[in-house]
């Protein structure tokens, strides 16, 4: 039975071993627990799916819980994938966020398609500012 979960008092062992089989593990410092333990503790609206006892898939975001919620990783363990788990994800994020708040994301190669797919449009003015990069002037 699948049932879903808010919050982020997880073990760091057990996402780490789902972001690693989502695929996702890749693109994140899943090396250093430090840094991913803080990535876990300080995102504030994290929901989690479970099979019994195992997790198996995550949202995790941060909120204002009124204007934007930045979707930072999205992930379901490879068995689990295309059975409708990430979408129930990004609703329940949707649920807690609030009815005026906007959902904003990078989405990672693996996931390109997926997000027209179910509904996000694509937006053409999103900049980054890369931890190394100098501010300018
Ligand atoms: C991307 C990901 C989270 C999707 O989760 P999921 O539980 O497999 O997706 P869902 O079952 O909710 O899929 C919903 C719909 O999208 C489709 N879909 C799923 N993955 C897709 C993909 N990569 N590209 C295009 N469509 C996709 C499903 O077939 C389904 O279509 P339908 O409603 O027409 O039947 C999951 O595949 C994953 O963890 N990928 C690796 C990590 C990753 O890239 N995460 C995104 C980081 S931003």
């Amino acid at each position: 039975m699948m049932s879903y979960k808010v919050g982020n008092k997880l073990k760091l062992d057990e996402v780490i071993g789902l972001y690693k089989d989502s695929t996702l593990g890749k693109r994140r410092p899943v090396k250093d627990r430090k840094r991913f333990l803080k990535m876990i503790k300080n995102a504030n609206l994290v929901v989690t799916a479970w099979d019994n006892k195992k997790i198996v898939g995550i949202a995790r975001a941060v909120s204002d819980f009124s204007y934007v919620t930045y979707l930072s990783d999205l992930a379901v363990r490879k068995a689990y994938q295309k059975k409708g788990i990430g979408k129930m994800l990004i609703k329940k994020i949707r649920q807690k966020s609030g009815p005026k708040t906007k959902i904003v994301l990078l989405a990672a190669p693996a996931s390109k398609k997926y997000y027209p797919h179910i509904g996000f449009e694509q937006h053409n003015s999103v900049w980054l500012l890369k931890p190394d990069k100098k501010l300018k002037g």
